[in-house]
């Protein structure tokens, strides 16, 4: 998930995932047009309550404007889908070609410096929205008219690139109000019920590990059979015996980590970590302020605005680098898991939780169970760098830089979280983020 880039499909409703078992091309067809407009419209009623003047904000390196974020998914279907497929097509305007590339320098034009999308006054939203209904339209006459099975394959990417998008723009709207001196709420309400029973209790699993499996188990002749391309070749992984904690780091326990003084303990620290944390001033997860007014001592900006975080003691710590999610885990004598002990577990039960379907909006305490919270509330840091599984195979043509090309300096992370779309994620999912990032939703899981 990186760029665009990290993190896609529809559960309930018409997933993109669903339609996989659709056999006939006319079928196939008519589900990828029913699912092109879920998609479509999801991304629409995010952005709907946000003025035109909140969607130009662009208020850290990582994010960018929801504006943008409607013009470039726009834009990959033009594309990538109309434009070499849709033989009477006509381009919405033909600078757009370029102006809302993100980074595929295999297309050979100019693309604009990311951190100047805040300076897109033009073209207006208005604009930018005449250009979605116009590819909606030449989206819905192509499959409406029957597509081959590289354009079917391209337009179910193109769905799952947009969800990725879905995600991206709440995480980026919520830097933007947490930036804004007035700090506006994205929703109104509270993130999690007062009478809420607290988190479960804290408790290990074990695995025997042995010779496992993961990746992606892709049916290459079916073109509704979607994965990302770094999720595959399914390979053989050998795990010795381990254990992880039944859910996530909860902030009661992050709290705990602060005030052992664990932010001015070297010992707890990479030395990458280390030198971030003291040049950046980190003393919390982003997104919490000093309060005296709270019994903590501190507040949590949300996508519904300020929160004592007395109030979320139980629910998982989140927009925690991964230098402060390992230094947690050394700090109690742990680790976190790698990639391929969260999948090994992660596999063993149904990809549900607090998903963007939900509309919490904001991590919710564990409830009981075996080992939960795996998908959804935030995402994992794994212990594992981004790398190409063996035998690794990116996409042929432009859509090769999807994903391969930022496999250097990354850490993965796993499992989705509270805006990721729920038919979007499963156990195979890997998400990947410089290892200093917090803008994004990500918390703690612990191993052994
Ligand atoms: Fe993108």
């Amino acid at each position: 998930m990186a760029q665009t880039s990290s993190t896609g499909a529809q559960g309930q409703g018409g997933g993109v995932q669903a339609i996989r078992s659709r056999v006939g091309s006319d079928t196939r067809d008519t589900a990828i047009r029913s699912q092109y407009k879920a998609v479509r419209s999801a991304t629409s009623a995010l952005a709907a309550g946000i003025s035109a003047e909140d969607q130009m904000v662009q208020s850290c390196p990582e994010a960018s404007p929801m504006k943008w974020h409607q013009a470039h998914t726009t834009w990959f279907f033009e594309t990538f889908v109309l434009r070499p497929f849709f033989r009477d097509y006509k381009p919405f305007r033909e600078e757009f070609r370029w102006l809302f590339n993100s980074y595929y320098n295999s297309l050979g034009e100019e693309i604009p410096e990311k951190s100047l999308r805040s300076a897109f006054s033009r073209p207006s939203l208005d604009d930018v929205l005449a250009f979605r209904a116009h590819v909606d339209q030449g989206m819905d006459r192509l499959l409406a008219s029957g597509v081959d099975e590289e354009a079917a394959r391209r337009t179910v990417l193109g769905l799952n690139h947009e969800q990725q998008h879905q995600e991206l723009a709440l995480t980026d709207i919520k830097h933007a109000f947490f930036s804004n001196p007035l700090h506006p709420t994205y929703i109104a309400g509270p993130p999690s019920e007062e009478n809420d029973p607290p988190a479960s209790k804290l408790s290990w699993h074990s695995f025997n590990g042995g010779l496992i499996e993961i990746g992606y188990p892709l049916q290459t002749a079916d073109p509704l059979d979607f994965c990302f391309d770094n999720e595959t070749p399914r390979h053989k992984v050998y795990l010795e015996p381990f254990q992880i904690t039944n859910r996530k780091v909860t902030c009661r326990e992050y709290l705990e980590f602060m005030s052992d003084d664990a932010y001015t303990r070297p010992e707890f620290w990479l030395s990458e970590g280390w030198d971030n944390m003291k040049r950046a001033g980190w003393q919390a997860p982003l997104y919490w302020r000093r309060d005296a007014g709270d019994k903590t001592g501190w507040r949590v900006f949300t996508l519904r605005g300020w929160h004592g975080v007395s109030a979320l003691l139980d629910t998982p710590v989140c927009h925690v680098s991964f230098f402060e999610a390992d230094a947690f885990a050394r700090w109690g004598g742990r680790r976190l898991p790698t990639e391929a002990e969260w999948e090994c577990v992660g596999s063993q039960t149904p990809p549900r939780g607090n998903l963007l379907d939900t509309g919490t909006l904001h991590p919710t305490a564990a409830r009981g169970g075996d080992v939960e919270q795996l998908f959804g509330d935030c995402w994992e840091w794994t212990a594992s760098a981004y790398t190409g599984y063996p035998g690794y195979q990116p996409l042929p043509g432009a859509l090769g830089e999807y994903n391969g090309k930022f496999m250097s300096g990354q850490m993965i992370l796993r499992g989705g979280s509270c805006v990721t779309p729920a038919s979007h994620i499963r156990a195979t999912y890997r998400n990947f983020f410089p290892p200093a990032t917090r803008w994004h939703f990500a918390g703690i899981r612990l191993a052994n």
